[in-house]
Protein backbone atom coordinates (compact mmCIF):
# COMPACT_ATOMS: atom_id res chain seq x y z
CA UNK A 1 0.00 0.00 0.00
CA UNK A 2 1.28 3.57 -0.73
CA UNK A 3 1.01 6.45 1.30
CA UNK A 4 0.98 9.05 -0.93
CA UNK A 5 1.27 12.75 0.54
CA UNK A 6 2.02 14.69 -2.71
CA UNK A 7 -1.17 15.92 -5.96
CA UNK A 8 1.49 14.94 -8.68
CA UNK A 9 1.97 11.66 -7.23
CA UNK A 10 -1.41 10.66 -6.30
CA UNK A 11 -2.24 11.68 -10.22
CA UNK A 12 0.63 9.97 -11.55
CA UNK A 13 -0.38 6.46 -9.76
CA UNK A 14 -3.60 6.66 -10.81
CA UNK A 15 -2.72 7.54 -13.92
CA UNK A 16 -0.78 4.71 -14.35
CA UNK A 17 -3.51 1.92 -13.06
CA UNK A 18 -5.72 3.71 -15.77
CA UNK A 19 -2.78 2.71 -18.66
CA UNK A 20 -3.26 -0.48 -17.90
CA UNK A 21 -7.27 -0.21 -18.19
CA UNK A 22 -7.77 -1.28 -14.33
CA UNK A 23 -10.31 0.61 -12.42
CA UNK A 24 -9.67 2.83 -9.07
CA UNK A 25 -12.97 3.01 -6.88
CA UNK A 26 -12.33 6.27 -4.14
CA UNK A 27 -13.11 6.50 -0.50
CA UNK A 28 -12.87 10.34 0.29
CA UNK A 29 -12.56 10.60 4.22
CA UNK A 30 -11.41 12.44 6.80
CA UNK A 31 -9.59 10.22 8.70
CA UNK A 32 -10.21 8.58 12.35
CA UNK A 33 -11.83 5.17 10.89
CA UNK A 34 -14.15 3.29 12.04
CA UNK A 35 -16.75 0.42 10.79
CA UNK A 36 -19.08 2.67 8.83
CA UNK A 37 -15.63 3.71 6.87
CA UNK A 38 -14.56 -0.12 6.63
CA UNK A 39 -18.06 -0.74 5.28
CA UNK A 40 -17.35 2.26 2.40
CA UNK A 41 -13.97 0.63 2.11
CA UNK A 42 -15.38 -3.01 1.35
CA UNK A 43 -17.86 -1.50 -0.75
CA UNK A 44 -15.20 0.09 -3.02
CA UNK A 45 -13.26 -2.65 -3.04
CA UNK A 46 -16.08 -5.14 -4.61
CA UNK A 47 -16.39 -1.92 -7.57
CA UNK A 48 -13.00 -1.76 -9.08
CA UNK A 49 -9.43 -3.70 -9.42
CA UNK A 50 -7.90 -0.86 -6.85
CA UNK A 51 -9.12 1.14 -3.78
CA UNK A 52 -7.69 4.62 -2.76
CA UNK A 53 -8.46 6.32 0.02
CA UNK A 54 -7.91 9.96 0.82
CA UNK A 55 -7.44 10.83 4.60
CA UNK A 56 -7.54 14.91 4.89
CA UNK A 57 -9.56 17.21 6.93
CA UNK A 58 -10.87 19.70 5.14
CA UNK A 59 -10.30 23.12 7.12
CA UNK A 60 -12.96 24.39 3.99
CA UNK A 61 -15.82 22.55 5.47
CA UNK A 62 -15.44 23.95 9.24
CA UNK A 63 -17.10 26.62 10.07
CA UNK A 64 -15.15 29.03 12.21
CA UNK A 65 -16.54 28.34 15.54
CA UNK A 66 -16.55 24.48 14.54
CA UNK A 67 -14.16 21.57 15.77
CA UNK A 68 -11.62 21.73 13.06
CA UNK A 69 -8.76 22.12 15.34
CA UNK A 70 -9.81 19.37 17.85
CA UNK A 71 -11.32 17.11 15.32
CA UNK A 72 -10.09 13.42 16.19
CA UNK A 73 -7.11 12.36 13.83
CA UNK A 74 -5.23 9.00 14.23
CA UNK A 75 -3.25 8.65 11.22
CA UNK A 76 -1.39 5.50 11.78
CA UNK A 77 -4.12 3.55 13.47
CA UNK A 78 -5.73 4.77 10.02
CA UNK A 79 -3.10 3.28 8.15
CA UNK A 80 -3.26 -0.27 9.44
CA UNK A 81 -6.78 -0.33 8.91
CA UNK A 82 -6.48 0.54 5.17
CA UNK A 83 -3.29 -1.99 4.72
CA UNK A 84 -5.75 -4.70 6.54
CA UNK A 85 -8.50 -4.20 4.29
CA UNK A 86 -6.23 -4.28 1.34
CA UNK A 87 -6.53 -0.38 -0.32
CA UNK A 88 -3.84 0.19 -2.77
CA UNK A 89 -3.05 4.15 -2.17
CA UNK A 90 -4.22 6.57 0.68
CA UNK A 91 -3.60 10.15 -0.24
CA UNK A 92 -3.05 12.37 2.38
CA UNK A 93 -2.16 15.93 1.16
CA UNK A 94 -1.24 18.94 3.21
CA UNK A 95 -3.90 21.91 3.77
CA UNK A 96 -0.58 23.90 2.16
CA UNK A 97 -1.00 21.37 -0.90
CA UNK A 98 -5.21 21.72 -1.11
CA UNK A 99 -5.38 25.43 -0.86
CA UNK A 100 -2.17 27.33 -1.05
CA UNK A 101 -1.69 30.89 -0.60
CA UNK A 102 -4.00 32.92 -2.80
CA UNK A 103 -6.76 29.84 -3.34
CA UNK A 104 -9.98 31.61 -4.44
CA UNK A 105 -12.12 28.66 -6.10
CA UNK A 106 -15.13 26.97 -4.91
CA UNK A 107 -17.42 25.13 -6.08
CA UNK A 108 -21.18 25.97 -4.60
CA UNK A 109 -24.68 24.69 -5.26
CA UNK A 110 -28.02 26.91 -5.99
CA UNK A 111 -30.69 24.80 -3.90
CA UNK A 112 -29.57 21.77 -1.57
CA UNK A 113 -27.22 23.11 0.43
CA UNK A 114 -30.36 25.91 1.92
CA UNK A 115 -32.13 22.63 3.74
CA UNK A 116 -31.35 20.66 6.72
CA UNK A 117 -27.63 20.65 8.28
CA UNK A 118 -26.84 23.80 5.56
CA UNK A 119 -29.28 25.44 7.52
CA UNK A 120 -27.21 25.49 10.65
CA UNK A 121 -23.52 24.73 8.94
CA UNK A 122 -23.77 27.89 5.78
CA UNK A 123 -20.42 27.03 4.66
CA UNK A 124 -20.49 23.08 4.75
CA UNK A 125 -21.38 21.59 1.62
CA UNK A 126 -19.03 24.46 -0.42
CA UNK A 127 -16.07 23.29 1.24
CA UNK A 128 -17.24 19.66 0.83
CA UNK A 129 -18.16 20.07 -2.88
CA UNK A 130 -14.83 21.66 -3.56
CA UNK A 131 -13.30 19.67 -1.85
CA UNK A 132 -14.83 16.57 -3.03
CA UNK A 133 -14.43 18.16 -6.54
CA UNK A 134 -10.48 18.53 -6.37
CA UNK A 135 -10.19 15.11 -4.63
CA UNK A 136 -11.79 13.79 -8.26
CA UNK A 137 -9.88 15.44 -10.20
CA UNK A 138 -6.62 14.83 -8.75
CA UNK A 139 -7.61 10.80 -8.17
CA UNK A 140 -9.45 10.85 -10.96
CA UNK A 141 -12.19 7.55 -9.94
CA UNK A 142 -14.42 5.67 -12.34
CA UNK A 143 -16.04 4.98 -8.72
CA UNK A 144 -16.76 6.94 -5.31
CA UNK A 145 -18.50 5.74 -2.25
CA UNK A 146 -20.07 7.62 0.44
CA UNK A 147 -22.05 6.68 3.05
CA UNK A 148 -25.83 7.37 3.50
CA UNK A 149 -25.48 8.37 7.05
CA UNK A 150 -24.36 11.83 5.51
CA UNK A 151 -27.63 11.70 3.40
CA UNK A 152 -27.58 15.53 2.30
CA UNK A 153 -23.77 15.35 1.18
CA UNK A 154 -24.18 12.19 -0.92
CA UNK A 155 -27.62 14.04 -2.68
CA UNK A 156 -25.02 17.22 -3.19
CA UNK A 157 -21.92 14.76 -4.52
CA UNK A 158 -24.79 13.18 -7.30
CA UNK A 159 -25.86 16.26 -8.13
CA UNK A 160 -22.50 17.94 -8.78
CA UNK A 161 -21.01 15.04 -10.48
CA UNK A 162 -24.34 14.58 -12.84
CA UNK A 163 -23.80 18.88 -13.09
CA UNK A 164 -20.59 18.78 -13.91
CA UNK A 165 -20.59 16.29 -16.20
CA UNK A 166 -17.64 14.26 -14.24
CA UNK A 167 -17.57 10.76 -15.34
CA UNK A 168 -17.31 9.23 -11.83
CA UNK A 169 -20.23 6.93 -10.56
CA UNK A 170 -21.36 7.37 -7.16
CA UNK A 171 -22.51 4.78 -4.90
CA UNK A 172 -24.32 5.10 -1.73
CA UNK A 173 -23.21 2.62 1.46
CA UNK A 174 -26.33 2.39 3.73
CA UNK A 175 -25.69 3.52 7.51
CA UNK A 176 -23.60 1.53 9.91
CA UNK A 177 -24.80 1.33 13.31
CA UNK A 178 -23.67 0.46 16.98
CA UNK A 179 -25.26 -2.87 17.99
CA UNK A 180 -27.95 -0.81 20.09
CA UNK A 181 -28.57 1.11 17.20
CA UNK A 182 -26.38 4.30 16.96
CA UNK A 183 -25.03 5.59 13.95
CA UNK A 184 -21.41 5.27 13.53
CA UNK A 185 -19.31 8.47 13.53
CA UNK A 186 -16.27 10.23 14.23
CA UNK A 187 -17.90 12.52 16.52
CA UNK A 188 -19.32 9.88 19.04
CA UNK A 189 -15.59 9.78 20.45
CA UNK A 190 -16.76 13.57 21.78
CA UNK A 191 -19.98 11.61 23.95
CA UNK A 192 -19.03 11.13 27.88
CA UNK A 193 -20.74 8.06 29.32
CA UNK A 194 -23.66 10.37 30.59
CA UNK A 195 -24.19 11.27 27.27
CA UNK A 196 -24.32 8.08 25.55
CA UNK A 197 -27.56 6.18 26.13
CA UNK A 198 -29.27 10.00 25.65
CA UNK A 199 -27.67 9.90 21.90
CA UNK A 200 -30.01 6.57 21.28
CA UNK A 201 -32.95 9.06 21.17
CA UNK A 202 -32.10 9.85 17.84
CA UNK A 203 -32.07 6.11 16.48
CA UNK A 204 -35.32 5.92 18.67
CA UNK A 205 -37.76 8.88 16.77
CA UNK A 206 -36.61 7.35 13.93
CA UNK A 207 -37.64 3.74 14.24
CA UNK A 208 -40.53 5.12 15.61
CA UNK A 209 -41.06 7.43 12.70
CA UNK A 210 -40.81 4.29 10.34
CA UNK A 211 -43.22 2.17 12.45
CA UNK A 212 -46.41 4.84 12.06
CA UNK A 213 -45.07 5.42 8.36
CA UNK A 214 -45.85 1.50 8.26
CA UNK A 215 -49.03 1.92 9.84
CA UNK A 216 -50.26 4.05 7.81
CA UNK A 217 -49.60 7.96 8.74
CA UNK A 218 -48.73 10.17 5.95
CA UNK A 219 -49.32 13.44 8.23
CA UNK A 220 -45.51 14.40 8.30
CA UNK A 221 -46.68 16.77 11.74
CA UNK A 222 -47.53 13.93 13.28
CA UNK A 223 -44.22 12.41 12.56
CA UNK A 224 -42.02 15.38 14.08
CA UNK A 225 -44.50 15.64 16.87
CA UNK A 226 -43.99 12.22 17.78
CA UNK A 227 -40.19 12.84 17.16
CA UNK A 228 -40.30 15.85 19.47
CA UNK A 229 -41.94 14.04 22.15
CA UNK A 230 -39.22 11.16 22.09
CA UNK A 231 -36.24 14.09 21.97
CA UNK A 232 -37.86 15.67 25.37
CA UNK A 233 -37.01 12.83 27.78
CA UNK A 234 -33.59 13.85 26.93
CA UNK A 235 -31.74 15.83 29.02
CA UNK A 236 -31.29 19.68 29.67
CA UNK A 237 -28.03 20.15 27.58
CA UNK A 238 -30.16 18.05 24.28
CA UNK A 239 -31.56 20.66 21.67
CA UNK A 240 -32.70 20.37 18.11
CA UNK A 241 -30.93 21.28 15.13
CA UNK A 242 -33.24 20.40 12.62
CA UNK A 243 -36.00 18.02 11.96
CA UNK A 244 -37.40 17.14 8.69
CA UNK A 245 -39.14 15.10 6.58
CA UNK A 246 -38.55 15.96 3.15
CA UNK A 247 -38.13 14.71 -0.70
CA UNK A 248 -34.93 12.51 -0.80
CA UNK A 249 -33.88 14.48 -3.93
CA UNK A 250 -34.94 17.74 -3.00
CA UNK A 251 -34.54 17.72 0.63
CA UNK A 252 -37.57 20.03 0.45
CA UNK A 253 -40.48 19.37 3.18
CA UNK A 254 -43.01 17.32 1.89
CA UNK A 255 -46.87 17.94 2.59
CA UNK A 256 -47.66 14.68 2.67
CA UNK A 257 -45.95 10.96 3.13
CA UNK A 258 -47.01 9.05 -0.11
CA UNK A 259 -43.51 7.80 -1.42
CA UNK A 260 -40.40 7.16 -0.79
CA UNK A 261 -39.76 10.25 2.17
CA UNK A 262 -36.45 10.82 4.27
CA UNK A 263 -36.30 11.44 7.78
CA UNK A 264 -33.25 13.71 8.86
CA UNK A 265 -32.66 15.23 11.75
CA UNK A 266 -29.64 16.58 14.07
CA UNK A 267 -29.50 16.74 17.27
CA UNK A 268 -27.31 18.77 19.66
CA UNK A 269 -25.84 16.79 22.92
CA UNK A 270 -24.04 19.31 25.09
CA UNK A 271 -21.09 19.92 22.23
CA UNK A 272 -21.53 17.38 20.17
CA UNK A 273 -23.74 17.50 17.29
CA UNK A 274 -25.23 14.16 15.97
CA UNK A 275 -27.37 13.39 12.67
CA UNK A 276 -29.02 10.45 11.72
CA UNK A 277 -31.47 9.63 9.01
CA UNK A 278 -33.84 6.89 7.39
CA UNK A 279 -35.96 6.23 4.55
CA UNK A 280 -39.82 5.95 5.40
CA UNK A 281 -41.28 3.81 2.90
CA UNK A 282 -45.87 4.15 3.14
O1 LIG B 1 -17.78 12.72 4.85
C1 LIG B 1 -16.64 13.15 5.05
O2 LIG B 1 -15.86 12.56 5.79
C2 LIG B 1 -16.20 14.46 4.39
O3 LIG B 1 -17.23 15.37 4.32
C3 LIG B 1 -15.55 14.23 3.00
C4 LIG B 1 -16.52 13.63 2.01
C5 LIG B 1 -14.35 13.33 3.15
C6 LIG B 1 -15.07 15.57 2.42
O4 LIG B 1 -14.13 16.16 3.24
Amino acid sequence: MKVIASISEMTRFSEAIRKKDQSIAFVPTMGFLHAGHLALMTKAKECADHLVVSIFVNPAQFGPNEDFSTYPRALEKDLEKCREIGASAIFTPSDDQMYPSGYETYVTLERLPFHLCGLSRPDFFRGVATVVTKLFNIVRPHTAVFGEKDFQQLTVIRRLVKDLNLDIDIVGVPIVREPDGLAMSSRNKYLSETQRPHALLLHRCLEAAENSVKQGETDPGNILAQATDILAAGPEDMRVDYLSVCDPDTLEAVAVIQEKTLMAMAVWLGKTRLIDNRLLVP
